[in-house]
């Protein structure tokens, strides 16, 4: 039986519409096959459970997304290391939404690594438009100069900022989470509140 390929043919220029006060969370096996996902995955996503079940995750891969974000994501998960990371999905209508991931390692009682787990929310206009160039030009060099080329561009980019590619996700999005929140109080006159570093920070530092 010939399988039919989910994902959409063509790409559209427009973000999907949604709730972005809510969390977007799948599971997956050790190799990123899709094992579960949450109610506000399907009504992003535009999938349903059933047709996602078992598939690889990356069906929602966008294609502006460079090759060397994702291997810097298993290098980590590999090692059994939680990591943070932006990424620009595709919905099945060709939409994209973008997103911080918290990803963690899944254990069994063992203390063996059964699976991760991807919590993803929304993130501030102002971090896409410092991260897009970024991936466009990782991603430009994929193309011209080959994925080697991509890898060593992005290592000395992180050199330079002084920051592990997890950290770098971090603080961008702290920064201007924390911009956006001080800009909405300073507009009700209210005293700015400092965001947490912690799983805290990740589902109730709300920027909206
Ligand atoms: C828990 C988990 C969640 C993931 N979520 C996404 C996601 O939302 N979007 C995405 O493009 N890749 C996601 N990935 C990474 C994919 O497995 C895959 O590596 C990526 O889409 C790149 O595709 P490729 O490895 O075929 O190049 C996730 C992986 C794991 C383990």
């Amino acid at each position: 039986m010939t399988k039919i390929s989910l994902r959409p043919t063509t790409t559209i220029n427009e973000e999907v519409k949604w709730n972005k006060k809510k969390i977007i969370i799948s599971k997956t096996d050790l190799h990123g096959t899709i094992l579960y996902m949450n109610d506000t995955f399907e009504e992003v996503s535009e999938y349903n459970k059933i047709e996602l079940i078992g598939e690889p995750h990356n069906i929602i891969r966008h294609p502006d997304m460079p090759k060397v974000a994702f291997k810097t994501l298993w290098d980590a998960l590999k090692k059994g290391k939680n990591f943070h990371a932006i990424v620009k999905n595709l919905t099945r209508t060709g939409r994209y939404y973008w997103v911080i991931t918290d990803f963690t390692i899944d254990k069994n009682d063992k203390g063996e690594i059964t699976g991760y787990t991807g919590r993803r929310k929304a993130v501030p206009d102002s971090v896409v438009k410092k991260i897009e160039p970024l991936y466009k030009t990782l991603l430009d060099i994929e193309t011209i100069k080959g994925e080697k080329a991509s890898e060593l561009y992005f290592d000395a980019y992180l050199k330079e900022e002084g920051k592990t590619y997890d950290e770098f996700v971090v603080d961008l999005f702290e920064q201007e989470s924390l911009k956006e929140k001080n800009n909405i109080q300073s507009k009700t006159e209210e005293q700015p509140n400092k965001i947490k570093k912690s799983l805290n920070w990740f589902f109730f530092g709300d920027f909206l």
